[in-house]
């Protein structure tokens, strides 16, 4: 057996930027690309190989730049395109690969295409976006079908000057591009795409990547939801018939110009066999990625209006999700992702462990011995590194900026009449969830607005900004900032193992506080062996049998010293050294 085709982007150490809370360096109080070209220096020394920045292009900001009124230029308060190509050349100059969000199934309602394609039925992009005629219904002018927004609401808008709606997954600013006509794909390779790679990215993030082939006869969803105008309708739209053609012209046309370009796509709610077909190497569509099993735990997937509820999913599921990706690897020429967090979730402490003051580091540290052991490409997201969480619970509506929980708030609202308990709820389920937990300004230092920006930040800075921040946590050796960079620095070091490794194993799938699994070296026999508690208490250790007399070295651990038990929230991991390992 060999180590699978070594691509950089395979054991590359990925951290997500998300522009608008990230450094600000004009005082502002938005993030912008100065503010990051001057954290490259933080970054290299942390161990970071790759930057995935969210979108920095021009656009309206509806929702937060992922509606794009201009592929080639960028959003003003973030800077220029020549700030954009020193952040490109500084990465290149430091070692370090960049790739940028690909956003492409939508445009703003105010880019120029769109701009003439509302105007009337023949100009010359009259049919870059999905247009339908109304549906009479007794009488009554109605959207083309029931479709729900992601967002909630109709998935459709009217249009006057053409007396049609046309077609928005996201919210009615972010029209649905018609991918079906040859013509439109070419413009938005040439402007989204090449533009870029010519300018020498490494390759990108694509956004809502399984929606672009719809179902075109667009007919009503079934009715999952009883009683409501519309529904939910992933059917018609996720993993559409020419997804696969698609994605394999592009890499025809234009990547294999530009070389390994990687190309990491997010991929909800999709089941493995459907997976495969877009991450197998011999299809060379995506080279990896981001599934939603672990990030949509406790979620029903209905769409629309989903932030008002809250959250809960047990340990064993979280395993289970964990391992269903980790599976992906088995009898295929597949590779994934290992990430917990992005710029659409709450943070992972908050979500997947603890983040109570006393435990809150141990669980930090567990996390990033989970990430840093699992196989494929990792991705860490701006804060995570030091740990950063979830907003406070005593926050109200008017710090919300998000409009996915704004939605939700006044869907809630509306349906409940304005009921207190029910805003309570919804607020909740917000603070568990909504994306405004991840697009909190980053924590740089305890001056005032954590050192984010001289001016006024345009979302509230987190209030225990002085109790996680990078400045302090440098100074700490104990910080969770230095075991961070310590773990990915183990990642690296074996990375056969922790990056590369095969047959993931969970040896304890219905345990409530242990998390413990198994990971086998791709050719020498060597193992990983991890333990992480996810308990307040001091929990006991499954040793898999066959461990129990092997020789075991302790490549990492979260605490100063590893007893018989694990303390709360502790993380270790043992190498099994190939003969060592009896029975196995
Ligand atoms: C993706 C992005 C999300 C955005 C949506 C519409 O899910 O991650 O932030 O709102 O696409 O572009
Ligand atoms: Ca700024």
């Amino acid at each position: 057996m060999t180590a699978p085709t070594p691509n950089w982007w395979k054991s590359s150490t990925c951290y997500q930027i998300w522009p608008a809370s990230y450094k600000d360096s004009n005082g502002d109080g938005i993030g912008d690309i100065p503010g990051i070209i001057s954290t490259l220096p933080y970054l290299k020394d942390l161990g970071i190989e790759t930057i995935w920045l969210s979108p920095m292009y021009a656009s309206p900001q509806k929702d937060m730049g992922y509606d794009i009124s201009d592929y080639e230029d960028i959003y003003p308060p973030y800077g220029t395109l020549a700030d954009m190509d020193e952040l490109i050349e500084k990465c290149h100059g430091m070692g370090m690969k960049l790739i940028l969000d690909l956003v492409v199934n939508h445009t703003s309602d105010q880019h120029k295409w769109f701009v003439e394609s509302r105007k009337d039925k023949t100009n010359k992009y009259a049919d870059w976006y999905i247009w339908r005629d109304p549906k009479i219904v007794d009488g009554k002018q109605q959207p083309p079908n029931n479709w729900r927004a992601t967002f909630g609401g109709s998935a459709w808008e009217y249009v006057e000057e053409r007396d049609q709606y046309y077609l928005h997954l996201f919210v009615a600013e972010q029209p649905d591009l018609n991918w079906e006509l040859e013509e439109t794909r070419q413009a938005i390779y040439k402007s989204a795409i090449d533009f870029w790679l010519k300018k020498g990215i490494d390759g990108f993030r694509v956004d809502t990547a399984n929606l672009y082939s719809k179902d075109t006869l667009y007919p009503d969803a079934a009715i999952t939801a009883p009683g409501e105008v519309t529904q939910p309708a992933f059917k018609h739209y996720l993993n559409g018939p020419r997804m696969h053609e698609w994605l394999r012209e592009i890499r025809e046309q234009v990547l294999d110009n530009y070389g390994d370009v990687l190309m990491v796509g997010e991929l909800p709610y999709t089941e493995r066999d459907e997976v495969l077909r877009y991450v197998s190497a011999e299809a060379r569509e995506y080279s990896c990625v981001f599934d939603f099993d672990v990030v949509m735990l406790g979620n029903d997937h209905v769409g629309g209006g989903k932030k008002h509820q809250t959250f809960t999913h047990t340990l064993p599921q979280f395993k289970a999700a964990i391992a269903k990706c980790q599976d992906m690897l088995v009898g295929t020429d597949a590779w994934v992702t290992v990430f917990l967090e992005n710029h659409d979730q709450g943070r992972s402490l908050s979500r997947f462990a603890t983040d109570k003051d006393e435990f809150r580091d141990q669980a930090a540290k567990m996390l990033a011995v989970l990430l840093c052991c699992l196989t494929g490409t990792l991705f860490i997201y701006q804060g995570q590194e030091i740990g950063m969480y979830n907003h406070p619970e005593h926050w109200g509506i008017e710090e919300i900026r998000d409009i996915d929980s704004l939605n939700a708030y006044n869907d809630v609202k509306e349906r409940h009449d304005g009921d207190e308990l029910w805003l309570k709820k919804a607020m909740k389920g917000i603070q568990a969830v909504g994306r405004d937990n991840a697009r909190l300004p980053v924590h740089w230092d305890a001056s005032p607005n954590a050192g984010f920006t001289t001016g006024s930040p345009w979302i509230r800075v987190h209030d225990e900004f002085e109790k996680t921040n990078v400045a302090d946590q440098q100074k700490d050796p104990n910080s969770v900032l230095h075991f961070w960079k310590k773990m990915i620095a183990l990642r690296k070091e074996h990375a056969d193992l922790l990056v590369f490794g095969t047959q993931f194993e969970v040896w304890d799938r219905h345990d409530q506080h242990v998390f413990t699994f198994t990971k086998s070296h791709p050719t020498t026999g060597d193992k990983l062996l991890v333990f992480l508690s996810f308990s307040d208490d001091i929990e006991p250790l499954h040793y898999p049998t066959w461990v129990k007399d092997a020789e075991k070295e302790l490549l990492i651990s979260t605490v100063a010293e590893v007893g018989k038990y694990l303390a709360p929230w502790e993380a270790r991991a043992y190498l099994l050294k190939g003969g060592a390992v009896n029975g196995a």
